[in-house]
């Protein structure tokens, strides 16, 4: 152990060179310690895979690796229990743990940057720590997707009218309606499987822009740090200049968040709109609204409107990364140092998000019966009724029509009559009579009045990814495999 500790000043940290300090706003200016210290994890694996090749490759000594292990034990320790003095004149969380490091071990410690420069060393840590937290990101859409097909599989047979243009335009199972979501959700994962596999390649051994001189064994690393493909193979950033500088992934990542908060603003809204009074479907948990300090009637979906303001956020973060990659010359440059936060903040926002969804859509399970309370409440005769207005059923009787042998065309207008007939009565079009039915078209027959149900029409529509109760079944099943297995 030496008492030496070169990184102590900020002024000293890069030598002999520099004949004055920085100044104090300078350094706040250009420090991202206390952000980035949230790396430190993957900065700790990075620095002791990096450490185990020099001396596997005998570039450092076996005693040397030992001393960095054991003071990244003690880091590790320290940073863990809340002891860790970060130091804003040590600018990131790379500096402050190399310096600590050579304070605890020594002159191992001053080995450690050998054939390494931050730049490849910031960018393996951004690229572990998101692998992290995609998979984190993963498991949480795994279970929003299980909430839904749940809450999905108890309503196969709720009938809710489905909109366009926010018009009723036919019926739905509601089962069906949620569905749509677990889709979306099922591709918002499959982006992030992929956006994984480009993330999890390693920059570390290109040093700071063109390679090193030692003779690193690069694979190796990306091996010990799980840089690998499905079949084994190491997978190593292959251009020095693009390793360092590359930021896609971030992007990439960040782009499939926003698709998955857009989604999640898509649901939201519709909350929001089904829980008014006037819609009156659903209902969410007290504890994911609040009142009004005025109104004492108020319940407010807090929740499902935080998200979709929140979306906005991330969709910034999006323009904010873009924007900072699109005129930065080859390499490295400092610039980079700005990715962080919006990723940071990208992930922060959609794991809560995530999180807090599946709770209110599937409820908690209760410890004490085991059973899952506090999701969505469904009031299916409000949805069966706003079902049966609007004449969500007059594309079946159109259908109807054109199984008689009329053209569509022909058929469509017939029934446009009959709908105004209808409007003017005030009633829906199951409730006319058949006589005044026949009025519009004398194939109309008996049998009618089954094709103008909301049941009816439901079970008609049987064909692969319908709302037939008997597709969303199969619908649901097939889900619940795929959740199980992915
Ligand atoms: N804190 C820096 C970042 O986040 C680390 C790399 C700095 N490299 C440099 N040459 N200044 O990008």
């Amino acid at each position: 152990m030496t008492s030496s500790n070169s990184l102590d000043r900020k002024s000293q940290a890069w030598s002999a060179l520099f004949s004055e300090p920085m100044s104090e706003l300078v350094q706040r200016y250009t420090a991202s310690v206390f952000f980035d210290q949230r790396l430190w994890r993957a900065d700790i694996q990075g620095s002791l895979a990096h450490a185990d090749m020099l001396a596997a490759q005998a570039i450092i000594s076996a005693q040397d690796l030992a001393d960095i292990q054991r003071g990244m034990a003690q880091i590790t320790q320290d940073i863990e229990a809340g002891r860790f003095e970060w130091k804003l004149e040590l600018e990131d969380v790379h500096l402050n743990i190399e310096a600590r490091l050579t304070q605890l071990v020594g002159d191992a410690g001053k080995r450690l940057h050998t054939g390494r420069s931050r730049n490849d060393q910031v960018a393996t840590d951004v690229r572990l720590w998101l692998r992290h937290e995609i998979d984190a990101i993963s498991e949480l859409l795994r279970s929003l997707q299980f909430a839904l097909v749940e809450v999905a599989a108890q309503h196969t047979d709720t009938i809710m009218p489905g909109f366009t243009h926010l018009q009723v335009a036919q019926p739905v199972s509601f089962g069906h309606h949620l569905l749509a979501y677990v889709e979306m959700f099922a591709r918002d994962q499959e982006r992030l499987q992929e956006v994984r596999a480009r993330t999890n390649r390693l920059p570390l051994g290109s040093a700071a822009l063109a390679g090193t001189t030692y003779a690193l064994d690069r694979e190796r690393v990306a091996r010990t740090l799980g840089m690998v493909d499905a079949h084994g193979a190491a997978q190593v950033c292959q251009n020095s200049l693009d390793a360092v500088s590359d930021r896609d992934f971030a992007i990439e990542f960040t782009s499939a968040a926003t698709l998955c908060m857009l989604h999640i603003s898509r649901l939201s809204e519709e909350l929001i709109i089904w829980m008014s009074q006037n819609f009156g479907f659903i209902q969410i948990a007290d504890r994911f609204t609040t009142g009004s300090s005025i109104m004492p009637q108020k319940k407010n979906p807090d929740v499902p409107e935080l998200a979709r303001g929140k979306t906005g956020r991330v969709v910034g973060h999006l323009m904010g990364l873009i924007t900072l990659m699109k005129a930065q010359p080859l390499a490295y440059n400092k610039d980079n140092q700005e990715d962080k936060e919006p990723l940071f903040d990208t992930v922060d926002t959609l794991k809560d998000t995530l999180r807090i969804f599946a709770e209110m859509i599937g409820g908690q399970v209760n410890p004490a019966t085991g059973a899952k309370e506090g999701g969505l409440t469904v009031n299916k005769s409000r949805m069966q009724e706003a079902a049966s207005k609007g004449y969500a059923t007059a594309t079946d009787l159109a259908d109807y029509l054109v199984k008689k042998g009329l053209p569509f065309r022909d058929a469509h207008e017939t029934v446009a009559h009959a709908v105004k007939t209808a409007q003017g009565l005030g009633v829906d079009l199951s409730a006319l009579t058949l006589a005044q039915l026949q009025a519009f078209h004398p194939a109309i027959e008996q049998d009618v009045f089954e094709v103008l149900s909301l049941q009816g029409s439901l079970n008609a529509r049987n064909t692969l990814g319908g709302t037939a109760p008997a597709q969303v079944k199969a619908q649901i099943a097939r889900h619940q495999r795929r959740l199980h297995t992915d």
